[in-house]
């Protein structure tokens, strides 16, 4: 029986995390609606549910990379009983960028951003007419590893930009009173690695995380108010002071002028003096 959450829309609800995700909402009552390719695995794992919890359990088949099931599922993200969105259905295509099959290297980025960034503009307008929801993007820690990438640039490009986005629309979205959370896991124990040709167990294990594990903690990070959600992190001030770092570039990215060090000089050669700061 549906305990008046509303409903929660995972995407990639077939295995890994997604599937998690969907035991975790369901348990805290939640109705589902289910979203991936095997219907099979959906619909295992709706009537488990449906038995243990009472929820409705709706299976959605969409293949994401389709253009007309997506629309589908950005149709059913418009409904009135949403109240949570899971964007979790995504791809690791490992390798170095300059053997990376081109269409695989596009077909990622199109599911971990494009489908992600379509199926949040989808409910968005929902949740803040109606003042309550969340959204919350699984990234992962190979958002902020920069110049050090793990498992592909482009992976981890993708990430990077679901970060970016989550933070920027929970900035939008906060007067709403809707939540939207990016969590970053790190190395979890899923079916994503042999599917990106990765052998899991070769990786030191104690940097891997069990997928229960992972997810209890993301939720304990929201429950807490987390925008952010790093589930390993021990210290939550590292977070912080990445974020200040970041933040104290911010009156400074934005001149009339050049940097000096870029060779500002007046006309007779010298350096020019310090300019008023000027944003935009
Ligand atoms: N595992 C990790 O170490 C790790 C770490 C950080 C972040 N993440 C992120 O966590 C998310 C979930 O990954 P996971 O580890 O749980 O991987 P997984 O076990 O491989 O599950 C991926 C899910 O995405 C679905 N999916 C893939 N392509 C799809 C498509 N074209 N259309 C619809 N659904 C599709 C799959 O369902 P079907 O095949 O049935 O369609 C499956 O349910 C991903 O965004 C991943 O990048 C994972």
């Amino acid at each position: 029986m549906s305990k008046g959450q509303g409903t929660a829309l995972v995407t990639g609800a077939s295995a890994g995390i997604g599937a998690v995700y969907a035991d975790r909402l369901a348990h805290r009552g939640y109705d589902l609606i289910l979203v991936a390719r095997d219907v099979a695995k959906l619909n295992a794992l709706a009537t488990r549910l449906i038995g243990e919890t009472g929820v409705k359990v709706e299976v959605l088949r969409a293949d994401l990379s389709n253009v007309d099931d997506i629309r589908k599922v950005e149709a059913r993200l418009h409904a009135d009983d949403i109240t949570v969105l899971v964007n979790n259905a995504g791809v690791a295509v490992a390798g170095p960028t300059v053997e990376m099959d081109p269409e695989r290297l596009e077909a990622m980025i199109q599911l971990n951003v494009v489908v992600a960034t379509r199926l949040a503009r989808a409910v968005a307008p929902g949740l803040a007419q109606r003042r309550r929801g969340d959204i919350i993007n699984i990234a992962s820690v190979v958002a902020i590893r920069g110049d050090q990438p793990a498992i592909s640039v482009g992976y981890g490009a993708s990430k990077a930009y679901l970060l970016a986005f989550s933070e920027g629309l929970d900035s939008e979205l906060a007067p709403y009173g809707v939540r939207v959370q990016a969590v970053l896991p790190g190395v979890t124990r899923t079916e994503l690695w042999e599917k990106g040709g990765l052998d899991i167990n070769a990786l030191p294990q104690d940097i891997v995380m069990e997928t229960g594990d992972m997810v209890d903690a993301a939720f304990a990070g929201l429950d807490q108010g987390e925008r952010v959600t790093i589930p390993a992190l021990p210290d939550i001030s590292d977070w912080i002071a990445f974020k200040t770092a970041r933040a104290a570039l911010l009156p400074n990215i934005s001149h009339r002028l050049p940097a000096e060090r870029y060779g500002r000089r007046s006309t007779d050669g010298s350096p020019l003096p310090r300019v008023p700061e000027h944003h935009g």
